[in-house]
């Protein structure tokens, strides 16, 4: 598998430098395809593989006579020095328009600079760069999602979860034990959602005892880990599992089934994304609820955002918030609607 996913990255290396050095070419003929150059911050992150596959078919599906895209895709794989060195270079070769999926969304400014340098704009997607960077110029744009509603979503599946099914109150003291399992420390999507998930529940008349928290980057491994610590501390304690997103809710079970745990000793879990694993965890009742976080909605929109960019056309079709925003709305996903997003994949 990782040998053919090498295979894989080498094939796509190639395939994009020989597309960018045919480029100058194709010019002189008059049908020069747009180079779009994809910095991503880790692929193997699997909200963001999934994103970007919706990203590359809908730049293909937009073609047409007047937009032909040839997509260029890096991986900075955890190291913003990587991702500045793979800018530099998709610049040299002639990219004309940037995505980036920011390492550290607090330092773009050198992917700034670089651009600037040769005038070409900028759709930062997925980590949000902080507003005083999106001010840097006027040809940066953000494309993602707002993430106080994914909390507040989650908190009112939980909130519904538990009004419905007493039982969650295992210990029926009429407070729900949670914990929680955070991503990256930093990240917009992560703080923000645990906050507005307990915040939401509050208010929902939900009574609240927070027993304890593990940060794992938004990765399922590490999630396993933190929670088995968990488990360690606090036994069958634990009532309510809120994840920061669907890969770490994955981890957190698969804690509890590597301790080979009973389905009445487990805590009702809720992630976000619906991710194809974390979808299938829905319809497999493992997990109760999440948050779809519209990655064909992103997709579209940072596809249709670099057809004006390159042509100048379809402008108003875009709907910006303050200035050079693009947010998709979230979207909440039980049992009940679960096959829907299941038959759309
Ligand atoms: C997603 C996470 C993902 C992260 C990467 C978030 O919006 O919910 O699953 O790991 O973005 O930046
Ligand atoms: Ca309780």
């Amino acid at each position: 598998m990782k040998n053919l996913k090498l295979l894989a990255a080498g094939l796509a290396f190639c395939m994009g430098i020989q597309g960018l050095a045919g480029c100058g070419e194709e010019e002189d003929a008059g049908s020069r395809r747009t180079q779009v150059g994809i910095a991503c911050y880790d692929r193997n992150d699997i909200y963001i593989s999934e994103l970007l596959d919706c990203i590359e078919e809908e730049m293909g599906l937009l073609e047409e006579e007047s937009f032909q895209a040839s997509v260029t895709v890096r991986d900075g794989a955890g190291s913003q020095k990587i991702q500045n060195d793979q800018v530099e270079e998709l610049l040299g070769a002639g990219c004309d328009i940037l995505c980036i999926n920011l390492v550290d969304r607090a330092d773009p400014s050198e992917i700034i600079d670089l651009a600037r340098e040769k005038d070409v704009p900028i759709i930062f997607f997925n980590r949000e760069p902080v507003t005083e960077d999106m001010g840097q110029w006027e040809k940066l744009y953000y494309v993602g999602a707002d993430a106080r509603q994914s909390g507040i979503l989650q908190g009112k599946l939980a909130a519904a979860a538990i009004k419905e099914n007493p039982q969650i109150d295992r210990n029926k003291d009429g407070k729900i034990q949670y914990v929680v399992l955070e991503g990256e420390p930093g990240h917009q999507d992560a703080i923000i959602r645990t906050e507005n998930a307990v915040e939401t529940l509050r208010s929902e008349g939900v009574e609240l005892e927070k027993l304890s928290y593990g940060i794992a980057n938004w990765n399922r491994a590490q999630a396993e880990n933190r929670m088995l610590q968990m488990i360690g501390q606090y036994q069958n304690q634990i009532e309510l599992v809120l994840a920061n997103n669907d890969a770490m809710a994955l981890g957190g079970l698969d804690a509890y089934r590597k301790l080979n745990r009973t389905e009445s000793g487990l805590p009702v879990f809720f992630g976000i994304d619906g991710t194809r694993e974390g979808l299938e965890a829905i319809q497999e009742e493992k997990m109760a609820g999440t948050v779809y976080n519209d990655k064909e909605g992103q997709a579209k929109a940072i596809a249709k955002l670099a057809k004006a960019l390159a042509t100048g056309d379809g402008w108003s079709e875009i709907e910006f918030e303050q200035g050079n925003y693009i947010y998709l709305p979230y979207r909440e996903i039980t049992l009940d609607n679960v096959e829907d997003y299941i038959k759309a994949e």
